[in-house]
């Protein structure tokens, strides 16, 4: 499923209009919003942004976290801990319908427990939107290349991916794919190379794990880098 891209000078503002029409919509439709949120920092300013809408209907929103660091709630590298400063902490959601990864004695422990999660809360039924950052070598969520995750059935997966300093916990782009909409946010010349991967006609999703990511109503990319599709 080859992504729309969105071309845009500004990133947040765009993807601050995405996330509010895709909310406003699941609440109306369905009186909830089930949201995957992404690690990384190029989400933060989008966050950040929309701590200053505390009009929007956050008492209806089940917020996730598509991956995480095998570090504590605390620590620096913790998705969780940017996204909650970034935004948890200054919107009214309810703390029981965000769902942090449980940081168990092992990675894979961990995996399992936000499976039971994820069970718990959706039952398999699909977010309502998935937002995910792209890496320079094509990972996505904690996708990486060669750690053999890609195609996984599961719902999570837990893997070292060389070079990583920490293990990663990862939703996979199975459960991923499982969202109305799904949104890359992709900033900076250094993804050039790993957009126009994710953008090409064919590749090798073990290579470019961002291209296993699939959407079952949208699925666009929203950058400030000028990149042809295909
Ligand atoms: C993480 C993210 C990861 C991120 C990309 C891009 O835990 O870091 O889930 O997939 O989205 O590495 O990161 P930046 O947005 O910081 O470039």
């Amino acid at each position: 499923m080859i992504p729309r891209i969105e071309r845009v000078d500004d990133i947040a503002a765009h993807a601050a209009e995405l996330f509010q029409e895709t909310m406003l919509e699941s609440v109306r439709e369905r009186d909830t919003f089930a949201v995957a949120l992404a690690g990384g920092t190029t989400p933060l300013p989008l966050y950040r942004r929309l701590a200053a809408r505390a009009d929007l209907p956050w008492d209806r929103a089940r917020v996730f976290i598509g991956d995480e660091r095998f570090v504590p709630a605390d620590h620096a590298d913790s998705n969780f801990g940017s996204i909650r400063s970034a935004l948890l902490d200054h919107v009214p959601v309810d703390p029981d319908r965000v769902h942090p990864w449980p940081i168990q004695a092992e990675p894979e422990a961990s995996a399992d427990a936000y499976a039971a999660v994820l069970d718990q809360e959706l039952a398999g039924a699909p977010f309502d939107l998935v937002l995910l950052g792209l890496g320079t070598d094509g990972h996505t969520a904690g996708i990486f290349p060669g750690t053999g995750t890609v195609h996984s059935h599961a719902a999570t997966v837990a893997s070292r991916p060389d070079g990583a300093e920490h293990p990663r916990l990862s939703m996979t782009p199975r459960r991923l794919s499982e969202s109305r909409v799904a949104a890359f946010l992709v900033s900076g010349d250094d993804k050039r190379d790993a957009l126009a991967g994710l953008l090409a006609e064919d590749g090798d999703r073990e290579a470019l794990p961002a291209r296993a990511i699939a959407a079952l109503e949208r699925l666009v990319v929203i950058t400030d880098l000028d990149v042809r599709a295909g």
